[in-house]
């Protein structure tokens, strides 16, 4: 009996996470930056939107390179559409790396009687550049800190990311 209430106790712990964190990278808080780029507690890129509503600049610039390259099939604000599913559900459960390995390599459910192919990004600077942007803009969105539509109001641009994307960009 004693083992038995163990063993149910350790299954609701594991259920616990993903019900009180939104987002399947855990605690999404800033805890640090590095040039206008937030980081959680573990490491991995975070949004940061004060209470006015100013979003950070990878946030802003995010959403720009969400709607120019994912929209089309992910559908406005990352709700989804009739060609790809939301992501705005799919960060609730996929950690950052899970994420940056489906958008670099690509993806098709071969189980799914639709034929929908999520493409390999891996070569494209337009995505590649801007991958961390564009997790922290859907990060954001997946854990219900920043609603439809562009945002509003965002942080100046950081004093060294004009030169990191010019080289990244080549
Ligand atoms: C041509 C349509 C298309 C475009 C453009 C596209 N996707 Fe997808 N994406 C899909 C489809 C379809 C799936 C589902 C694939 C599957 O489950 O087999 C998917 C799946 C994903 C997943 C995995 C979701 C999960 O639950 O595992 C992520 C993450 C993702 N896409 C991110 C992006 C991002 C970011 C962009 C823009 C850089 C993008 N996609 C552009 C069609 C697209």
């Amino acid at each position: 009996m004693q083992v038995r209430i163990r063993a149910v106790m350790a299954a609701l712990l594991l259920l616990v996470p993903s019900q009180v964190n939104a987002d399947g990278s855990g605690d999404p808080a800033a805890v640090s930056s590095s040039d206008g780029e937030y980081a959680d507690k573990n490491g991995n890129p975070t949004f940061k939107i004060d209470k006015d509503g100013t979003v950070d600049w990878y946030t802003s610039v995010g959403y720009i390179r969400y709607t120019a390259n994912c929209m089309q099939c992910h559908g406005p604000d990352g709700l989804g559409s009739s060609f790809g599913p939301s992501l705005v559900d799919a960060l609730k459960t996929l950690s950052y790396s899970q994420f940056t390995d489906t958008v670099t390599n690509g993806k098709q459910n071969v189980s799914a009687s639709q034929d929908l192919v999520m493409p390999a990004f891996g070569t494209n600077p337009n995505v590649m550049c801007y991958l961390d942007a564009i997790f922290v803009y859907l990060r954001a969105r997946s854990d219900g800190a920043l609603g439809r539509g562009q945002p509003q109001k965002n942080a100046p641009k950081p004093a060294g990311y004009s030169k990191t994307e010019d080289a990244c960009m080549g």
